[in-house]
């Protein structure tokens, strides 16, 4: 399978825990973007892509038109893809009926839009704009636009959030109804005004959200599929399980990455390095590189353990990392099910502690093996 992502790099506003590339008061530069996607996607190997996901930054900045005129260039540039999964993210602040229509006469099968909290003190001080009512009329919106599937952003961990005010946000949720949901612990990243502040994460407040989160969810019947990933029954993003199973992909657009005949490659991550570069008549993107030896075994273990069903590995990883494997097992993080590798209830909690075993550097042990 092959997916075609699509990076749409403009926001209403920059929020204070966001380091994706994503821009606020750059809109005036979304035309000449739009062109430059086009451009680039002459530039990419030939493929037909099964799926399509428009992701940023906030894809529903663009204008009805502006969409219109995406959609318009992508079916120019893929004309034989008939994408059986179409994704497309947004913002409440800039979604109205006008643009859901758009958007369902487009082909999207999927919206997922931001919410992180229905919290609204909560929400001003991470920097967003709307309010939690605001979400609640464009998802009544969307779902009256008939687009079939919607999916929901949350985020557990911000400074200040409590647990009732997260048990709240999934009441508040819950109560929608939606196909997906999506739920991230907060990740303080460099260069955002929360690393500036000396925002900390906490572990142990973090694990008990993850773990009320994951009760009020399963309840729903949202049954989690991958470690921040929920979906009721035939609703999980294709797109993304397609990433984790290490399937192929193409990138479009600033900061996008690109995994092609086993070569991965990222986008020049600013704006206007993307846009110099293929105005130019230049792919984007340095030099790919490809994952050999251990590197590329270790990738195959890491991406298969976020799904919560795992992954059969290959021969070569289990001869590789046999050692690792086993010391998780005797400390209960992973377990074998069949064939299949995967984390145990305990290893998804702590999901980033055992897939540094399959990252570099590894032991010099590992790497003489
Ligand atoms: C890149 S955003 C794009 C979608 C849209 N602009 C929005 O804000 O919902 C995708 C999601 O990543 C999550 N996210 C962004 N930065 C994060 C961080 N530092 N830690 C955890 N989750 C984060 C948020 O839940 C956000 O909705
Ligand atoms: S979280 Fe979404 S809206 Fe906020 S800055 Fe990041 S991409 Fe933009």
């Amino acid at each position: 399978m092959t997916g075609l992502y699509v990076h749409i790099p403009f926001c209403a506003v920059k929020c204070f825990y966001c380091d994706f590339a994503a821009y606020s008061g750059q809109n005036k530069q979304v035309q000449r973007y739009l062109a430059a996607l086009e451009a680039e996607a002459a530039l990419l190997p030939p493929r037909v892509p099964d799926t399509l996901y428009v992701g940023g930054g906030t894809p529903s900045e663009l204008s009805a038109a502006q969409v219109q005129e995406l959609f318009a260039a992508l079916r120019r540039a893929h004309p034989a893809s008939r994408f059986v999964e179409s994704t497309f993210e947004g913002n409440p602040e800039s979604l109205d009926a006008e643009k859901l229509e758009v958007l369902a006469r487009a082909g999207v099968t999927r919206l997922s839009i931001g919410l992180q909290t229905a919290d609204d003190e909560l929400l001003k001080s991470v920097g967003r704009r709307h309010t939690a009512a605001d979400f609640a009329r464009v998802f009544g919106l969307a779902r009256a636009a008939g687009i079939p599937a919607l999916s929901v952003d949350l985020m557990y961990g911000l400074p200040g959030q409590t647990l009732d005010s997260l048990r709240a946000t999934l009441d508040f949720t819950l109560a929608l109804a939606p196909d997906h949901v999506s739920l991230y612990g907060l990740q303080v990243e460099d260069r955002t005004l929360f690393a500036k502040r000396g925002v900390a994460e906490d572990s142990d407040l973090g694990r008990t959200m993850y773990e009320a989160a994951l009760a009020a969810l399963a309840a729903a019947g949202l049954e989690r599929y991958e470690i921040s990933n929920f979906a009721r029954p035939g609703r999980r993003s294709a797109h993304n399980v397609n990433y984790w199973r290490r399937g192929e992909y193409l990138g479009l657009g600033c900061s996008a990455a690109s995994f092609l005949d086993g070569v991965r490659s990222t986008n020049e991550l600013t704006l206007a390095a993307y846009m110099g570069a293929v105005e130019a008549g230049r792919r984007p993107s340095a030099e790919g590189e490809t994952p050999a030896g251990l590197e590329a075994l270790g990738e195959e273990a890491f991406l298969g353990l976020r799904l919560i069903e795992g992954f059969e590995p290959s021969p070569a990883l289990r001869a590789a990392f046999a050692r690792p494997w086993d010391q998780l097992k005797s400390r209960a993080l992973v377990r074998e099910d069949g064939p299949r590798w995967r984390l145990s209830d305990e290893g998804a909690f702590v999901a980033n502690d055992v897939f540094r075993e399959f990252v570099p550097p590894f032991t010099l042990e590992e790497a003489l093996r």
